[in-house]
């Protein structure tokens, strides 16, 4: 619940920041705001990678809203026909946005070297196989796996917003970008972030399932409190990347 609790604050911050820059800017038709951090967020003449852009942040907000009230217990339990709803919506756009993700990463070119690229495609396939494998286990009336895969889903789904709170973590400590080049956004720290933001979070459920379901009281305290380490982090992380990147583009 603590951990829910810190993970929603933070990804509201960052719905929150993309729906002031890019939806204020396109609102107000500024296009410069899509190349406030993308270096080619608006290309002119290139409309499918305008487009896919334009989707692709709307896709952003709905997902992070999306993801928040399906985890929420009350919506299960006393709105199951929205839980449904949103559900489906919420895969749509998760796989909408992975396969639109992949053509900015591969074809139109984006930010990062290869071994990132990878580890985006990897990220993707996750978001798409888990989404698929909640939906399936649903609709079999499966719901021990449905849960389990859900929140496979949601995690993974979450591994681009684990990348930014990671990045601004290790900004934090280091106060420089130890690790990797600024200005090329390359180097080994972040190749190996882009791969720990989807097999961290992963590997963690993993933990905590079997703490829940099968350890011992010792090891459910040493996993709980694994957990609350990693929350505190994950917290100052937040908070970095709240205040160093997502309030000064919103001003
Ligand atoms: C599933 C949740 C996702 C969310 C919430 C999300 C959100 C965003 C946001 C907000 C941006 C604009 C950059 C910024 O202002 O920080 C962006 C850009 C981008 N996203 Fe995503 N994204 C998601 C998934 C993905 C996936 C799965 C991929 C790759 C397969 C991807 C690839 C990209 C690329 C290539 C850009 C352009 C970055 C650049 O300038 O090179 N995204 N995304």
């Amino acid at each position: 619940m603590l951990w829910y609790v810190v993970a929603v604050v933070g990804q509201l911050m960052f719905a929150l920041y993309i729906t002031v820059l890019y939806g204020g800017g396109a609102l107000r038709g500024d296009l410069t705001v899509f190349n406030a951090v993308m270096p080619k967020g608006y290309v002119q003449g290139d409309a499918l990678g305008n487009a896919t852009v334009f989707v692709h942040l709307a896709l952003a907000v709905a997902i992070i809203i999306g993801g928040a009230l399906q985890l929420i217990p009350w919506v299960r339990k006393h709105a199951p026909w929205l839980h449904r709803r949103v559900g489906r919506t919420y895969i749509m756009a998760a796989v909408l946005i992975s396969v639109g993700g992949l053509y900015l990463v591969w074809v139109r070119g984006a930010v990062g070297d290869v071994t990132q690229h990878i580890a985006s495609t990897l990220n993707a396939s996750l978001i798409v196989s888990c989404g698929i494998l909640a939906w399936r286990a649903a609709r079999a009336s499966d719901f021990d796996q449905h849960r389990r895969w859900a929140l496979r889903f949601f995690l993974s789904a979450s591994g681009v917003w684990f990348f930014r709170v990671g990045l601004m973590l290790w900004l934090l400590i280091f106060r420089r970008p130890a690790g990797f080049d600024a200005k090329t956004f390359e180097g080994p720290f972040l190749s190996t972030l882009a791969f720990a933001e989807s097999i961290v979070p992963l590997a963690m459920l993993q933990l905590y399932l079997w703490a829940h379901e099968t350890a011992g009281d010792r090891a459910q305290v040493i996993v709980a409190m694994l957990l609350v380490v990693l929350t505190c982090a994950m917290a100052v992380g937040i908070v970095g990347a709240t205040l160093g990147m997502w309030l000064p583009k919103m001003r």
